[in-house]
């Protein structure tokens, strides 16, 4: 059975979410903001952002998959576009976690296909070390390594659910 250690408690997340909230809500001023949550991962950390952004936004949805097991297949799929009109407006995407680089650089080249105005990234973790592409993630609560799970990650579909953030040992 795989080993479930501690990383980062629901205070802290809750801390620093507010505090990217707060940063979001100062530079998107005035702009066009549509926030999209990049599934599945994304979806609790998505749900605890936005509540924290106070200037008007509007929410969607893209749906990309490449992990089996702990290790990137380096193949991305799209399971689901967003449905809002994006022409002109200013993207946020919101990942859980940014590992290699790869789903996100795909995730923005294919929401520049749609025109936006700007597209910036919000990472729930950035695991800076592992990268293999040029993104620069805008903003990132925590930079770890390791495997996680809890708070929307998940291995193999399990541990969504956990409140908190874990690393999972083997
Ligand atoms: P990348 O394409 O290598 O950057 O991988 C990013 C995607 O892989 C993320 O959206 C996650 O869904 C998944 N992923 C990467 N590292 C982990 C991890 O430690 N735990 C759970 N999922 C992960
Ligand atoms: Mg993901």
């Amino acid at each position: 059975m795989p080993e479930l250690i501690p990383l980062i408690s629901q205070q802290e997340i809750e801390e620093k979410i507010q505090e990217t909230g707060q940063k979001i809500t100062q530079d998107y001023k005035g702009l066009d903001l549509v926030v999209i949550g990049v599934l599945k991962g994304a979806f609790v950390f998505l749900a605890d952002l936005v509540r924290q952004i106070t200037i008007d936004l509007e929410i969607d949805l893209v749906g990309a998959s490449s992990y089996q097991n702990t290790s990137s297949t380096g193949q991305i799929v799209f399971t689901k576009q967003p449905d809002l009109e994006l022409k002109g407006r200013d993207i946020l995407l919101v990942e859980d976690i940014v590992d290699t680089g790869r789903t996100i650089t795909k995730t923005v080249e294919s929401m520049q296909l749609l025109n936006p105005r700007s597209i910036k990234i919000c990472a729930l973790i950035d695991k800076k070390e592992r990268r293999e592409t040029q993104i620069n993630v805008d903003y990132s609560c925590f930079c770890l390594d390791g495997f996680i799970v809890g708070y929307g990650l998940d291995y193999n579909e399990k541990y969504r659910n956990l409140p908190a953030i874990f690393e999972l040992k083997f």
